[in-house]
């Protein structure tokens, strides 16, 4: 079981492989019994929840912060909460975290676009660069990425393994899971506690250390 429900919000462009690293995730954390856990991915929520929804700015709006909001009530029974969704303006998915509080992951699934155009998965950004779709992120609509996001995750760069195994070792740092065995290299563990002390979420090694110290 989890410590406590939280919402890991991934973020990033069509096929940055924000649904892949979440479908890992849900398969990781039932290798360590954790059961509570619901994923709401665009794709699948526009079917249902937000069908009818379109792809202007508040029509995305309204879509994330649904979203959000059912984040939100499952998270506070407990459950890990994964949202995979384009998520791509910034004052919305600020405007969630300040709605679920502390409970609130956002992770930047960074792939450049020119990958994503060459993945294609779903055969759309063809027809988005013929313009036989319009307002389509990444090439004729914006996406802001996120500041501060408590984890990067670099898709062109690393296996999903990897990403998964970050998620994981965040969520041992933020106190949702206990600590499991040390699975990552030390510098990719350095990486992910420093990118949790430069989104405010940890004090740096030295200062706790040195709270250490004082106390
Ligand atoms: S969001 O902007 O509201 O967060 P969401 O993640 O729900 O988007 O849906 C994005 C998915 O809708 C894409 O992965 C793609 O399959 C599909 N899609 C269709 N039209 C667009 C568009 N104009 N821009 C982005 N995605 C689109």
């Amino acid at each position: 079981m989890p410590k406590r429900g939280c919402t890991i919000w991934f973020t990033g462009l069509s096929g940055s492989g924000k649904s892949t690293v979440a479908t890992g995730l849900v398969e990781a954390l039932r290798v360590r019994e954790v059961t509570k856990v619901e994923v709401l991915d665009g794709d699948v929520v526009r079917t249902n929840l937000s069908k009818g929804l379109g792809f202007s700015r508040e029509d995305r709006d309204t879509n994330i912060l649904r979203i959000g909001f059912v984040c939100e009530l499952l998270a506070r029974n407990g459950v890990v909460a994964i949202a995979a969704a384009i998520s791509p303006y910034r004052s919305t998915r600020d405007a969630v975290r300040k709605q679920i509080g502390d409970g609130f992951i956002e992770v930047f699934v960074e792939a450049p676009l020119e990958v994503c155009i060459e993945r294609d998965v779903k055969g759309l950004y063809e027809k988005a660069l013929k313009e036989e779709i319009p307002q389509f992120t990444g090439v004729s609509d914006p996406y802001e990425p996120p500041l501060n996001p408590e984890l990067i995750l670099q898709t062109d760069r690393e296996t999903v393994d990897v990403s998964v195994t970050k998620l994981l070792r965040v969520m041992e740092l933020l106190d949702i899971l206990p600590e499991g065995a040390p699975l990552l290299e030390a510098h990719e563990d350095e990486a992910v506690h420093a990118q949790l002390v430069a989104a405010g979420r940890l004090a740096s090694r030295a200062e706790a250390t040195q709270r250490e110290k004082g106390s």
